[in-house]
């Protein structure tokens, strides 16, 4: 399987506009608007192009030559400025497949070197059980549990924190 982590351009808001509908939202942030239009797509895309390889890295996760997922590292603000912020996504049909695994490792590699973070930070519901694999599977440490951390669906859930520093990524 080839597993690819592109640049998103303007030509992608028909893809995005079909991963952002068809996603499971279950542990995703409600930022995402629901449901996804194209003029959603077409303001995300504005923004990652002003944004891209200076306060993040945005890539679509394309596999033989489909967007199957979308995954970034975002800078934090402030005294922050040394932490990214990751998120990622994937088409249900293509889970447990190891596609992310190695997402998450590549991302990470391009972060440190393109951002000059000295760290990823990462959250997950404590429920999301593959997405804390998939970070643990690439070195991240469980550094904090946030109890009533998230509240989704009118359910409130803990949240894992998650880290990665860049001497033991490297
Ligand atoms: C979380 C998500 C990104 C995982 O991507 P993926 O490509 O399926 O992950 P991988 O195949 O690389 O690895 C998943 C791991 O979790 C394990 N796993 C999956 N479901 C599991 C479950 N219910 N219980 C235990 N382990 C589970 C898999 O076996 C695998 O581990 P292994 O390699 O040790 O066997 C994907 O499920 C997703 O997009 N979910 C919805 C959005 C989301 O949760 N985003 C993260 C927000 S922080």
């Amino acid at each position: 399987m080839n597993i690819q982590l592109r640049k998103w351009t303007m030509s992608d808001k028909g893809s995005l506009t079909t991963l952002c509908n068809a996603v499971d939202r279950q542990y995703l942030s409600d930022r995402l608007p629901s449901p996804y239009t194209d003029s959603d797509a077409e303001w995300w895309l504005n923004m990652v192009k002003e944004a891209e390889g200076k306060t993040g890295l945005f890539r679509a996760v394309v596999v033989d030559n489909l967007v199957v997922g979308s995954i970034s590292v975002e800078r934090k603000e402030d005294v922050y400025r040394i932490d990214g912020e990751l998120g990622y996504m994937l088409l249900t049909d293509h889970w447990s497949q190891g596609i992310m695994t190695q997402a998450v490792a590549q991302i990470s590699r391009m972060a440190f070197n393109l951002l000059d973070l000295q760290r990823i930070t990462a959250h997950v519901f404590l429920s999301n059980i593959a997405s804390a694999r998939v970070l643990e599977k690439n070195g991240y440490e469980k550094e904090a549990t946030i109890r009533k951390g998230a509240i989704k669906n009118g359910k409130i859930h803990t949240i894992v924190q998650y880290g990665l520093v860049k001497e033991d990524a490297c």
